[in-house]
């Protein structure tokens, strides 16, 4: 959590930096700081609130010409949000600066310490604590403020990604990283520090990403030296060429960045599968799978780790692995599995799903199950991502930068990248018919122009919205694939419009929820015709004898839920493993626009951050 962004160079830094915040506040956005230095004054400034509210701040409070800088947009983990334990912060004689994302688990011992050296501290942050260690090593070493930071970092337990100066030392700027990601666009004789590469992209397509426990010291006219923290050996820094651009990271026209990327979704997916899905050659083309198929194919089980969202895109994995590929998948929340001493095997393969490919839990899963022989797979979307190189093989889905907290692109592509390996497997193993095979590749193409007709019914699901907008509850029921959208729009309702919803397979109503329902309670049912469709019209009927207000999620042309639900929202058809794409369409746009019926903020809500990079 927290986007942590820098320059040193030849320009104006405050453009940079404040903008770069603006593109990373999807990290966190309870407080935000900036410290400028132009040679002579160092000047901070610091508040509670967003980066909109640090901008107006600034203009009335620092002056702007400095070349070097470093700000700081926060998701709080130690201290409440407010201004003084806004980053940056900055060391007792007043001549180091830091940002810091991450946690420094040890910081009340090495504070204690501090302390009894007489440091004194103005926050309640763990940052504080680390640049006045900084601070001390530099002094009672005397070593040049490199050394002094490698030196701190290894009395430190616990993630951080850091960028440091200097006053005295203006043409430099130390940065570190474990734990939480860290990239160096490298332009001529400047640089740009950021916790993603979007700051700086408009100025850089050359980007270094630093690996965990290195870290690199920058200079102006002599480039970059990056060395292990633990044992000093230098690394030779590895230049990437980006491939994102700026208008992937603007709103286009939409009000918010969640509307945009719901909108995105025909063109995602078929990003995701182009290349792959090769219909009339009868080929799914995927090297990672290519490479390892046999892996695949000896597993005894796959093991799907992952949080949240991503989680729930696993639960769908769940089904259409072992329906078609018939290969036993286990669904674990990466958080749960990497504490509780699972039984994992080199027979395993484990399959991590993370639109970030930063978060800490499914990072952490990953490492515990490649200490135990497993096979890792990664399902990411952010390229180059921590998750993306800690895996033995993976698949992007090539969503595009999602960039609203909550998931929308992220999921529906995840769930295509599944499918075409479920079903390359499924073929490799004779566990599905040619026919079959080729019926699943064809209907695959055809889900984006599903999708836009799905999101056709936008005006309709607005309505609905207004009605439903004042509900304190809400349950969502479905079964088999339409059991994890349930979940997952019960989630994306109450992370957006802070209402209380619940996800339940239908069938389980009866065993406790039930006793929720009353004519108060919106219940939103996904009913497809080939999900289990009798069943679930008798939960409905269920539902209509207590008075709950049905919300049906139904094929076109349904007829049976149409007379008994309150309202109707329909999908195109499909194959019933592909329905997820389309039913999770309309519980977007109808959280959606409740949330912003509600005046909540849409993209970013409150307490939550885009990239969970603590555990
Ligand atoms: O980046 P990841 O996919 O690993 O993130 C996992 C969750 O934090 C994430 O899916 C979260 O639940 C969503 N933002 C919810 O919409």
């Amino acid at each position: 959590m927290c986007g942590i962004v820098g320059y040193i160079g030849h320009r104006e830094a405050y453009p940079i930096i404040i903008e770069g915040l603006k593109r990373l506040e999807y990290r966190g956005y309870d407080s935000a700081g900036i410290a400028l230095f132009d040679g002579t004054d160092l000047k901070v400034s610091k508040t509670k609130g967003k980066v909109l509210d640090l901008e107006n701040r600034v203009s009335s409070e620092i002056s702007t010409n400095a070349n070097l800088g470093i700000g700081h947009t926060r998701w709080a983990t130690h201290g409440v949000p407010n201004d003084i334990n806004a980053h940056p912060h900055y060391s007792n004689s007043g001549n180091l600066v830091i940002i810091h994302n991450g946690i420094i688990e040890n910081y009340d011992s090495l504070k204690k310490e501090l302390i009894t050296r007489g440091y004194t501290f103005k926050s309640d942050t763990d940052t504080e604590v680390l640049i006045n260690l900084i601070e001390d090593v530099k002094l009672k070493e005397n070593v040049k403020l490199g050394k002094a930071v490698q030196i701190a970092l290894n009395q430190v337990v616990g993630a951080y990604s850091i960028a440091v100066f200097d006053k005295n030392k203006p043409d430099e700027i130390v940065i570190a990283r474990l734990g939480s990601p860290l990239a160096v666009g490298i332009g001529d004789d400047e640089f740009f520090i950021a916790s993603d590469a979007s700051p700086f992209i408009e100025y850089t397509k050359n980007a270094v990403y630093l690996e965990d426990e290195e870290m690199a010291i920058i200079r102006v006219n002599k480039g970059i030296k990056i060395r292990k923290i633990k044992d000093d050996t230098l690394v030779d820094p590895y230049v990437q060429e980006l491939q994102m651009n700026l208008e992937q990271i603007e709103k286009g026209g939409f009000e918010h960045f969640m509307l945009k990327e719901i909108h995105e979704q025909p063109n995602a997916i078929k990003d995701t599968y182009r290349g792959r899905l090769l219909v009339k050659e009868g080929i799914i083309r995927m090297a990672g799978i290519d490479d390892n198929i046999e892996k695949f194919l000896n597993a005894n089980r796959i093991i799907v780790v992952a949080c949240g969202t991503s989680w729930h895109a696993g639960l769908v994995a769940e089904y259409i692995f072992e329906d078609l590929a018939r290969i036993p998948v286990e669904v674990e929340y990466a958080s749960e599995f990497r504490y509780r001493n699972p039984v994992i095997t080199s027979n395993d393969v484990v399959i991590a799903i993370s639109q970030s490919g930063e978060t800490a839990d499914t990072l952490a899963a990953i490492k515990l199950a490649k200490a135990n022989g497993a096979f890792v797979f990664g399902v990411c979307n952010v390229v180059g991502s921590s998750i993306a190189r800690e895996t033995n093989a993976g698949a992007y889905t090539h969503a595009g930068p999602e960039i609203g907290v909550a998931s929308t692109k992220a999921f529906t592509t995840q769930i295509t990248v599944l499918t075409l390996i479920a079903l390359k497997l499924a073929k490799a193993k004779g566990s599905i018919s040619n026919s079959d095979y080729r019926y699943h590749l064809q209907e695959l193409e055809l889900i984006p122009e599903k999708v836009a007709k799905a999101l056709k019914s936008d005006e309709h699901i607005k309505q609905v919205a207004d009605i439903y907008k004042d509900a304190r509850n809400c349950l969502y029921l479905g079964r088999g694939y339409n059991f994890p959208v349930a979940l997952e729009g019960a989630l994306k309702l109450k992370e957006i419009s802070y209402i209380h919803a619940e996800g339940y397979p239908a069938a389980e109503m009866k065993h406790g929820p039930i006793a929720l329902i009353d004519e108060q309670m919106p219940v939103v049912v996904v009913a497809t015709k080939k999900g289990h469709y009798e069943k679930v019209v008798s939960n409905i009927q269920e539902i209509k004898s207590r008075k709950g207000k049905i919300i049906g999620i139904v094929t076109e042309g349904d007829i049976h839920v149409k007379e008994l639900a309150d309202h109707i929202i329909e999908v195109p058809e499909t194959l019933e493993p592909l329905s997820p794409l389309l039913t999770t369409i309309p519980l977007q746009l109808l959280s959606y626009h409740i949330a912003v019926m509600l005046g909540k903020n849409v993209d970013q809500p409150r307490n939550l951050a885009k990239s969970v990079t603590v555990e």
